[in-house]
């Protein structure tokens, strides 16, 4: 049995954003003691007709398995915004989870969620709520960022929200995650682990 409890990180990304803000927030898993980061991401889909080939990326995490739900003490989801929503890799990986919803494995557990777009008000909240609500049927324990916690919230001039970290891309993508972002990314990471260590107590 493993010596540490483990938090999973798991998120889509297609351009690499969402997966800078999902190492931020396992950094913060992996600085909290006692806890360490399963870091999982999900396989890209296709329309029916569509042909879109699994990535060859070595340097990618291996995709999640119903093993990583069972042990896991909390969650940390992060998709790119698409039209406001979740990306639907991520959201066709949710809609298998009928065997986990049934046997309430995720029930009591705490979760937290983080974005990225485009835009700076093209969807960050929206897509922040269309992760949260299957977790709520999950029974999850849901948190955001608390200002009390996070100042930077109040002065943040790219992304961050209360509902969790966020990164602005730009219209071309290539925006950089800035420090401001990935200062908020660690700390869901953190913060989501204190929490899990405080349930299970
Ligand atoms: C199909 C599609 C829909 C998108 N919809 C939005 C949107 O609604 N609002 C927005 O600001 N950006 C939107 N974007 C931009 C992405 O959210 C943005 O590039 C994000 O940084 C991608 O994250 P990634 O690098 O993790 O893939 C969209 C991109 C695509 C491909």
């Amino acid at each position: 049995m493993s010596l540490y409890q483990e938090i999973l990180v798991l998120y889509y990304s297609s351009n690499g954003a969402t997966r800078e803000l999902a190492d931020a927030a396992a950094r913060g898993v992996a600085s909290t003691p006692g806890v360490q980061p399963r870091v999982r991401t999900v396989p890209p889909v296709a329309a029916a007709g569509e042909q879109r080939s699994v990535p060859d990326d070595p340097s990618l995490p291996p995709y999640v398995a119903r093993v990583d739900l069972d042990k896991t003490m909390g969650l940390l989801l992060g998709s790119p915004t698409r039209f406001g929503n979740m990306a639907a890799p991520l959201k066709y990986f949710i809609d298998s989870l009928i065997d986990v919803w049934l046997s309430g494995t995720l029930t009591g557990k705490p979760a937290g969620v983080f974005t990225s777009t485009g835009s700076l008000h093209g969807g960050q909240e929206t897509t922040l709520i269309s992760m949260m609500l299957p977790l709520l049927h999950h029974g999850m324990v849901l948190t955001g960022l608390p200002y009390s916690q996070f100042p930077a919230l109040n002065t943040t001039q790219s992304g961050g929200t209360p509902y969790g970290p966020t990164h602005v891309a730009g219209p071309s993508g290539d925006r950089e995650v800035d420090d401001t972002e990935a200062d908020l990314a660690f700390g869901l990471g953190q913060h989501v682990a204190n929490l899990a260590l405080r349930l299970s107590n």
